[in-house]
C-alpha cells in the first residue's frame, strides 16, 4: 500500500473549518485500537451521533453545576489535605491523582474500599491505558505493549468495572421497582449507558473501553492543564505581582488564566483526520479522498490573525475578536468537540455578565484550591520538564505550603 497523501492546516480559520467537515474521519488513534476501538471519539457518522446524543444527556448544565458545586470540592479538599498537612507536594503526581479522582466519578468507576492503595491501583491501570491510547508514539515493541494493555483492561474490568456495573444495575432495578427515585442514581457515564442499553446494544467490551476512555480523556488533559496553569500563575510573581494577587482572589480571572494556558499548550498538539471524499476548505486547500489531514493546533492557537501580534505570549487580559474562543481550538470543534469542555474549563466569561450561575470549571476550581492553601514553588527544588517527553510536560513540580 502506498503512503497516504499528507496535508497540514495551521491557520486558525482553516483549522476551524477542517474540524467542521463531515467527510473527515478521526485518524489520531488508529494505532491505539486496544483502548480506543469503537469509543466515542473514534466513531463516525450515524454511530457517533447516536452515542453522542445519549452521552450528551449527562453533560448538561445542571449536572455540571452539581459536579462543580457539590461533588468536586470535597474530592479536591480530600486529595489536597494530606499534602498541605505535610507542607509540600509534587504537583505532577498530585495532578494525576486529583484529576483521576474527578474523572472516576464522572466516568462511573467506584472505589468501594476508599483506601489510598485502591486509588493507586486504579492510577496504575490509568497509566497503562494512556500508553495504549498513544501507542503510535511508543518506541518499543507495539505488539507486546498491546498485549500488556489488553491484559490490564481485563484485570481492571474484574477489579473495578464489574463491581461498578453490578452496583448501578441494582440501583436501576430499584428505580424500576419504584423503590428509588431516578434522581438518586449516580450521575456518570456508566449509569447513563446502563440506563439506555436497550438503545445502543453495546457489547460488554465496548462499554469497558468507553469507560476506560472517559477515565483517561478526563484525567490526563485536565491534569496537564492544572500544572501548566499553576506554572503560569506562579511566574506572574516576577513581572506582574498584581495579576498574581488577582488570580488568587478573582476566580473569573483565574479561569482566563486556564483558558490562556490551554490555548498556548493544547493537550494534544495536533488533531488528525482521514478524508472520506475530496474535501475543499474555504481557503482553497484541497484534501483528496484517502489523504490524511493534520490540524496543527499548536500553530492555529498562536495565529496572529486570530490572537494578535503577541499571540505567543501568555496574557489573560487578551482582547479577542468575535468568533475566536479564548482557548483557541484546544477543545476541538464540530462533531467531536470535547464533551467535557464545560466541566473542565467552565463557560467563557467574556462578553456576558458572570452571575451566580456561572460555571468556572474544575481546573480553575482545583488551581484555586492550591493557591488558597498558599502553595508556591519550592525554592529548594526548581521544577523540571520531563526529559522523555517532546510535548513539554512537566516531570516534577515541587511546591511548598505554609504551616
Ligand atoms: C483541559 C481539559 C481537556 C482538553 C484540553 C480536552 C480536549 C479535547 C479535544 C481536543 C477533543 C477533540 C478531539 C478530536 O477532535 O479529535 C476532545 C474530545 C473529547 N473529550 Fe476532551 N478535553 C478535556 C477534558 C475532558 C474531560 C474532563 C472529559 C470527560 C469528562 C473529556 C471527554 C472527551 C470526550 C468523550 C471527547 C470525544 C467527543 C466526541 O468524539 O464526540 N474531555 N477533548
Amino acid at each position: 500500500m502506498s503512503d497516504p497523501v499528507e496535508i497540514t492546516v495551521a491557520s486558525y480559520a482553516s483549522a476551524r473549518e477542517a474540524f467542521r467537515q463531515k467527510e473527515l474521519r478521526q485518524a489520531l488513534y488508529d494505532e491505539g485500537d486496544v483502548v480506543m476501538a469503537d469509543v466515542l471519539v473514534n466513531l463516525h457518522g450515524a454511530d457517533h451521533r447516536a452515542r453522542r446524543r445519549l452521552e450528551n444527556r449527562l453533560f448538561r448544565k445542571d449536572t455540571h453545576r452539581r459536579y462543580e458545586r457539590e461533588l468536586f470540592p470535597p474530592i479536591v479538599a480530600a486529595t489536597l489535605a494530606p499534602h498541605v498537612a505535610e507542607g509540600r507536594a509534587e504537583l505532577v503526581g498530585l495532578s494525576h491523582e486529583l484529576m483521576m479522582n474527578l474523572a472516576a466519578s464522572t466516568a462511573g468507576v467506584d472505589r468501594p474500599l476508599g483506601t489510598r492503595h485502591e486509588t493507586m491501583r486504579l492510577y496504575a491501570y490509568l497509566m497503562v491505558f494512556i500508553q495504549g491510547a498513544t501507542l503510535a508514539h511508543h518506541t518499543g515493541d507495539h505488539d507486546a505493549k498491546r498485549a500488556e494493555v489488553r491484559a490490564a483492561l481485563e484485570a481492571w474490568d474484574h477489579e473495578f468495572l464489574a463491581p461498578s456495573i453490578a452496583r448501578r444495575r441494582a440501583l436501576i432495578d430499584q428505580v424500576e421497582a419504584g423503590t428509588l427515585d431516578e434522581a438518586e442514581l449516580p450521575r456518570d457515564v456508566l449509569t447513563t449507558l446502563l440506563l439506555h442499553d436497550g438503545e445502543l446494544h453495546l457489547p460488554p467490551e465496548v462499554v469497558r473501553r468507553e469507560i476506560a476512555f472517559f477515565l483517561l480523556a478526563g484525567a490526563h488533559t485536565s491534569a496537564t492543564a492544572f500544572v501548566r496553569t499553576l506554572h503560569h500563575v506562579f511566574a506572574m510573581a516576577d513581572h506582574r505581582p498584581e495579576d498574581l494577587e488577582r488570580a488568587r482572589t478573582d476566580l473569573t480571572f483565574l479561569q482566563r488564566c486556564v483558558h490562556e494556558t490551554v490555548r498556548l499548550q493544547p493537550s494534544s498538539p495536533v488533531a488528525m483526520r482521514w478524508a472520506l471524499a475530496d474535501v475543499e476548505l474555504p481557503d482553497g486547500t484541497t484534501i483528496p479522498e484517502g489523504a490524511r489531514l493534520t490540524i496543527d493546533l499548536m500553530a492555529a492557537n498562536r495565529d496572529p490573525a486570530a490572537f494578535g501580534p503577541d499571540a505567543d505570549a501568555f496574557d489573560p487580559h487578551r482582547v479577542l475578536p468575535g468568533g475566536v474562543a479564548p482557548w483557541g481550538l484546544s477543545f476541538g470543534l464540530g462533531m467531536h468537540a470535547c464533551i467535557g469542555q464545560d466541566l473542565a474549563a467552565g463557560v467563557d466569561p467574556l462578553g456576558h455578565e458572570v452571575d451566580e450561575d456561572h460555571l468556572f470549571g474544575l481546573v480553575p476550581v482545583a488551581v484555586r484550591a492550591v493557591l488558597d492553601a498558599g502553595g508556591r514553588p519550592d525554592p529548594a527544588e526548581p521544577p523540571a520538564l520531563d526529559p522523555e517527553s517532546s510535548r513539554g510536560y512537566w516531570g516534577r513540580y515541587p511546591v511548598v505550603f505554609p504551616p
